[in-house]
């Protein structure tokens, strides 16, 4: 009998994780014999978990919060995006037994603000708000579409300091503190702290987005986020939360460990039109 090839998804908490729908539907679509499912793993159980998937012929492993950092620490061998952004979000086994870890997360962004959304960044001027692992994740690529600026905004200005000087050498990146926001303007704000989930935001000055500018909340609910929310008061043209960004970088995951890239404009659809039912019914 053929073995069918295992993936898995670890993190705490993940009984809400869209990740084994998104990587089934990308198996229905692609013709790939696949399992992918999602697994409760704590920071504690990370390292026995993780080497007693691999023991049992796992081939591959997305890890989420709170385990990102120390999937990073387990891989093996980085990869360059990887390495710079100081946490994995992929692991997969190679042929030789080793254990590569990768970073889809930033790529898997861009291609939801350029791709899916049209939305241009170079010559842009564009704002992170919060300066934890999600912002080290997409810096790099933000950075490579040539932003005219890129501020990294946080309320410990010393994590934005930090991640800055990480990557000063790949382009203009700078940080301050929310203070610091007063009578400047940005194209693009992009929310990567964790206070969208629990309603919260940071303090944003009202005229902070520039006519015609967008917002993008890496954060994703069922409901709009309070960050989705503010970007729709304040007249952005786009005001999009992560369940693009999830799909994309769940992709980019697949491809790497199938070779196959998957159409993601469909899950995309699928999951929008099912918590769209979701939130009308609660
Ligand atoms: P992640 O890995 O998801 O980025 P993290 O490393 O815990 O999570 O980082 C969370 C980020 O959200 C931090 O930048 C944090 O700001 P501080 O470094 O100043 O603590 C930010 N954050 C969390 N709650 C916030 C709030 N209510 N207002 C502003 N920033 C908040």
């Amino acid at each position: 009998m053929m073995k069918i090839d295992n993936y898995a998804v670890f993190g705490q908490p993940i009984s809400h994780s869209k990740s084994p729908r998104i990587h089934t539907l990308f198996a229905e679509q692609t013709g790939q014999l696949m399992d992918y499912a999602a697994q409760e793993v704590s920071a504690e159980n990370f390292t026995a978990a993780t080497t007693h998937f691999f023991a049992e012929g796992g081939k591959g492993l997305n890890c989420t919060v709170p385990l990102k950092e120390l999937a990073w620490q387990y891989a093996d061998h980085l990869t360059e995006r990887a390495r710079l952004a100081k946490a994995v979000n992929t692991l997969t086994r190679q042929a030789d037994g080793s254990i590569l870890g990768d970073n889809t997360d930033g790529i898997g962004l861009l291609n939801d603000l350029t791709v899916n959304h049209g939305i241009e960044l170079k010559g842009v001027k564009i704002l992170i708000l919060g300066a934890g692992g999600a912002t080290r994740g997409i810096v790099r690529p933000l950075l490579e579409q040539q932003p005219s600026a890129l501020i990294i905004a946080n309320r410990n200005i010393g994590k934005a300091q930090a991640i800055a000087a990480d990557f000063t050498a790949l382009g203009a990146v700078q940080a301050c503190d929310y203070a610091s926001l007063v009578d400047r303007q940005f194209d693009l704000i992009i929310n990567a702290t964790s206070a969208s989930l629990s309603g919260d935001l940071p303090p944003l000055p009202e005229e902070l987005l520039s006519a015609g500018g967008s917002c993008y909340d890496l954060a994703y609910a069922n409901q709009a986020t309070a960050f989705v929310k503010w970007g729709l008061t304040h007249d952005a043209v786009h005001s999009l939360d992560g369940l693009g960004m999830l799909v994309e970088q769940a992709a980019e995951a697949f491809c790497i460990w199938r070779s196959v890239r998957p159409h993601t404009a469909p899950v995309i659809g699928l999951l929008n039109d099912e918590r769209n039912v979701n939130s009308t019914n609660r």
